[in-house]
């Protein structure tokens, strides 16, 4: 078997002050209204000031990428109103935020399955990605419709389909393949293959799980949760969770 040099991005200790790349898990919209005995409803809409206020607070740190985890392949089993009051939310956050993206220079990607998102909200999307494909003082990643386990099915459709050789047999086209398919190939095929790995992942909501969120990207990221819920969450908040990913020592396997 031949040697593989190791993946010196993998393997370094780094102390980086700032993360590349900070997710969120925006938990605990509904919970945070009914303690206000308001519907849940309630919760998602106000936790929309929220992600501006998280985005803004994002920018002026100057950390390059943020995604936001807010609808899971999962969150279709909710009840048929709170699923359409979220799709709606997703098309008026993005009209009303439109030119506060363009103005700051905010580029918008999308991750999750596309297709399965009523066409409105496809559409919505589809606008203010073409129109802030330019920009880049901070990448703001969309999971809609997304799931860890759904991106990595999906991008092993695309992986085989573009590697699987026309004409071969069988047996020779798997083997090309398989010669193909590492770490690095098959994340070019991954929702948005541009956007570094997860440093750091903070859970809003108090709960302590991953919720298929980024499964292939938070391989090596810092974890954070935080009590807080979503609609109460601030950028001091946030700020505690710099503080911490700051005093992490990372060692991607390798000793310090
Ligand atoms: C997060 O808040 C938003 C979505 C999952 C869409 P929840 O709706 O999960 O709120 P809780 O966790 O029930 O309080
Ligand atoms: C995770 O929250 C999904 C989003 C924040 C979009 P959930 O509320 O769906 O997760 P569980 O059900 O508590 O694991
Ligand atoms: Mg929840």
């Amino acid at each position: 078997m031949a040697f593989q040099e190791p993946d010196s991005s993998r393997t370094d200790t780094r102390d980086s002050a700032l993360p590349s790349h900070v997710g969120f898990i925006m938990d605990g919209n509904g919970r945070w209204a009914r303690a206000l005995g308001k519907p849940r409803t309630f919760g998602h809409q106000e936790g929309l000031k929220t992600v501006k206020t998280i985005v803004q607070a994002t920018r002026d740190h100057g950390i390059p990428f943020l995604s936001l985890y807010a609808f899971s392949t999962e969150n279709w089993k909710r009840a048929a109103d709170e699923v359409r009051f979220l799709m709606d939310l997703v098309v008026i956050h993005l009209r009303k935020e439109y030119d506060f993206y363009r103005s700051n220079h905010i580029r918008v990607v999308h991750s999750g399955d596309m297709e399965k998102l009523p066409l409105k909200v496809q559409k919505e999307l589809e606008l203010v990605i073409t129109d802030t494909a330019s920009f880049d003082s901070l990448t703001v990643n969309l999971a809609i419709n997304y799931g860890g386990r759904d991106e990595i099915l999906r991008a092993f459709k695309r992986f085989a389909s573009a590697n699987l050789p026309a004409g071969s047999s069988h047996a020779e086209g798997l083997r090309q393949m398989s010669s193909a398919l590492n770490e690095q190939s098959f994340s070019a095929y991954l929702d948005y293959p541009n956007i570094p790995d997860l440093d750091l992942l903070i859970r809003t909501g108090g709960e302590q799980r991953i919720s298929n969120f980024m499964m292939w990207q938070s391989a090596y990221s810092e974890l954070f949760f935080s009590e807080k819920m979503w609609p109460e969450y601030s950028t001091a908040d946030l700020e505690l969770a710099l503080e911490f990913f700051k005093n992490r020592q990372r060692r991607f396997g390798g000793t310090s």
